[in-house]
């Protein structure tokens, strides 16, 4: 292997992604004067939050009552009762603090006639433990809420010095022999320069995986870099079965429709004109957790009522909506409607068709964000010097479905959250680590092979090859038989990466490279789902298999754990945090309140 020259930087902290959760944990870093970088592969205001549009849950309560326990009832009825509830909780009890903080930091939410920061319905957000009415508890900056948010956080970060590396591709962790995160290698793509990053703390926000998926709301860029990096240190992944259809991606181009267009009057309709929601969920109809939504409109197309000439998709109607509405509360998605679908959702509805979104599975960890080395023996055990954050991560906060609006509040909040820890953890009079040689040399000859990959398959045929197979084989409804052709098909694709073609040895803005490494970063992540899909028999939030329809609390109440070595997977399981933090004579909640039951909206 030709020698790399690198540059060598050190700091207290460095975190890997710059959109919300990473800008977050960035600012409080940075606040409590840890030296602190963020290495970032595209320029932060790029990041994939900036596609964020409807809101961040928090029980403000500024349209109605609301309580922090009907937000975590709802998060836990919402993950199908796979969720961590002390990380649930944390949640539920941090969200209007961390909204009021981002008012105060400067992200200018829409107001109420009163002054007050407007909230939006979104699916799954109810009242009275499920028993009330839907609940306004989505803070909304019209439809660009993520946009507002990723802007003022970089400024932020900014004002407190932290130091960003911008279009920085992060190659590899450096880990040291006893399993100590000490670093990160990573591409400077504009001049081809190397540089190794270390620190007492890596904080992986590298966001979730959609491109394993050929159609998805996702940016290009969502392929799951830092969960492909802890694969390949030898640590698990969590909970990957479990992947989320937003029930509105516009049909064809797969762009995101807000929830929140349901949560302002929204509907949708089959080829019969029906409003179908209203036969499934007789409460919540349109406003029903997503992954009820998206299988109730996979089922009127499967039974021949979808829309137009294909009967393959359905309509989702804002026309009976003020003019003054749609202008005032979802400008974007009027737009995307325009753009996209050539509509004009004052008169026609919107094509639409479920989509892949959001990933609830990642990389452990506890409610700090300290990611967790886990096995079945040793469930809780740290990784030291390494935090996950954000869609990269599984805390579980989301367990086998997340609600709508609850990522945002996910990202800021346990953003946060790791900043506090490192802030403890994290001593900035010590001397940095001395990084393992070893590692170093394994992440450089990595990427030297793929560099220099002189194979038969174009990584663009095997990402398409691994994208179609996911979207046939770990789609809204699964079968075992679908499952397990997955796992032969996915188990090939995976193989195929030694036999890659990459034509560009150049180091300066080499996309072919820097789309192959992707493209390695994605496999651990497909394989990972589908092989934890095959094995999970029952049905629960996000994973419904036609074969084992029900859930299955007794043997399935735990996490998925799965360990990828090239095309091989190994799985265990751990279990569900089922304690919340605060005892119902402290204030916390009752916990006859979020025992499992049926799931009904
Ligand atoms: O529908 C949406 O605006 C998406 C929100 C979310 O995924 O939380």
């Amino acid at each position: 292997m030709p020698a790399y020259p690198y540059e060598t930087h050190t700091y207290d902290v460095v975190v890997v992604g710059a959109g919300g959760s990473g800008l977050r944990a960035t600012l409080g870093m940075a606040e409590q004067g840890l030296r602190t970088a963020c290495v970032t592969k595209v320029f932060p205001t790029r990041s994939h939050t900036v596609a964020a549009q409807g809101g961040i849950a928090a029980s403000l309560g500024n349209m109605g009552p609301d309580h922090w326990q009907w937000h975590l009832y709802d998060t836990v009825k919402g993950s199908d009762w796979l969720g961590d509830v002390d990380a649930m909780e944390y949640l539920a009890r941090e969200a209007p603090a961390a909204v009021y903080e981002l008012e105060h930091y400067g992200v200018p939410f829409s107001r109420t006639e009163d002054g007050k920061i407007y909230q939006r319905p979104f699916g799954g957000h109810t009242t009275e433990f499920g028993e009330g009415p839907p609940v306004q508890r989505t803070a909304a900056a019209a439809d660009r809420t993520g946009h507002a948010i990723l802007h003022t956080l970089y400024g932020q970060s900014l004002k407190e010095k932290a130091e960003f590396y911008i279009e920085y591709f992060a190659i590899d962790l450096i880990m040291s022999d006893d399993g100590t995160c000490q670093g990160v290698l990573a591409w400077k793509l504009d001049d081809g320069s190397l540089h190794l990053f270390v620190a007492k703390m890596v904080v992986l926000a590298t966001g979730g995986y959609g491109r394993a998926y050929f159609s998805a709301t996702s940016a290009h860029t969502c392929t799951g870099d830092g969960n492909g990096m802890v694969a390949r240190a030898g640590l698990p992944l969590q909970d990957m079965e479990f992947v989320q259809f937003h029930p509105t991606g516009i049909y064809g181009a797969g762009c995101l429709i807000t929830e929140g267009a349901r949560g302002e009057g929204g509907y949708l309709t089959n080829s019969e004109g029906e409003r179908f929601m209203e036969r499934y969920a007789p409460t919540y109809k349109d406003l029903a957790s997503r992954d009820v939504v998206s299988r109730c409109m996979t089922i009127e197309i499967r039974e021949g009522r979808g829309v137009g000439p294909n009967k393959d998709h359905i309509h989702l109607h804002l026309d009976h909506l003020p003019k003054e509405a749609l202008h005032l509360r979802l400008p974007g998605i009027s737009e995307s409607a325009r753009i996209f679908a050539g509509v004009d959702v004052t008169r026609e509805p919107i094509p639409v068709l479920p989509t892949v979104h959001y990933n609830m599975g990642g990389i452990p960890t506890n409610y700090w964000g300290e990611v967790l080395n886990a096995d079945a023996q040793n469930p809780e055990r740290i990784a030291p010097g390494l935090m996950a954050v954000g869609e990269a991560a599984c805390a579980s906060v989301h367990g086998a479905n997340r609600l709508g609006s609850n990522s945002l509040i996910d990202l800021v909040v346990f953003g946060r959250a790791a900043a506090i820890r490192a802030g403890k953890v994290v001593d900035p009079k010590t001397p940095a680590p001395t990084p393992n040689a070893a590692s170093v040399e394994k992440a450089l000859d990595r990427f030297d092979q793929l560099r220099h990959a002189k194979g038969t398959t174009p990584t663009a045929e095997l990402r398409h090859e691994m994208q179609t197979t996911m979207q046939t084989n770990a789609a809204v409804f699964r079968t075992s038989e679908v499952l397990s052709e997955g796992v032969t098909k996915m188990t090939t694709v995976a193989g195929k990466m030694s036999d890659i073609k990459v034509t560009d040895r150049s180091m300066i803005w080499n996309s072919d490279l820097m789309e192959t490494l992707e493209l390695d970063n994605l496999m651990p992540n497909a394989l990972a789902t589908i092989v934890s899909a095959e094995a999970r028999k029952e049905s629960r939030g996000a994973h419904a298999h036609e074969d084992f329809p029900d859930r299955d609390d007794e043997t399935w109440r735990k996490h998925t754990l799965a360990w990828v070595d090239g095309a091989r997977v190994g799985l265990d399981y751990r279990p569900v945090h089922t304690n919340p933090l605060l005892g119902h004579n402290e204030g916390g909640i009752d916990l006859k309140k979020i025992a499992p039951k049926a799931r009904v909206y």
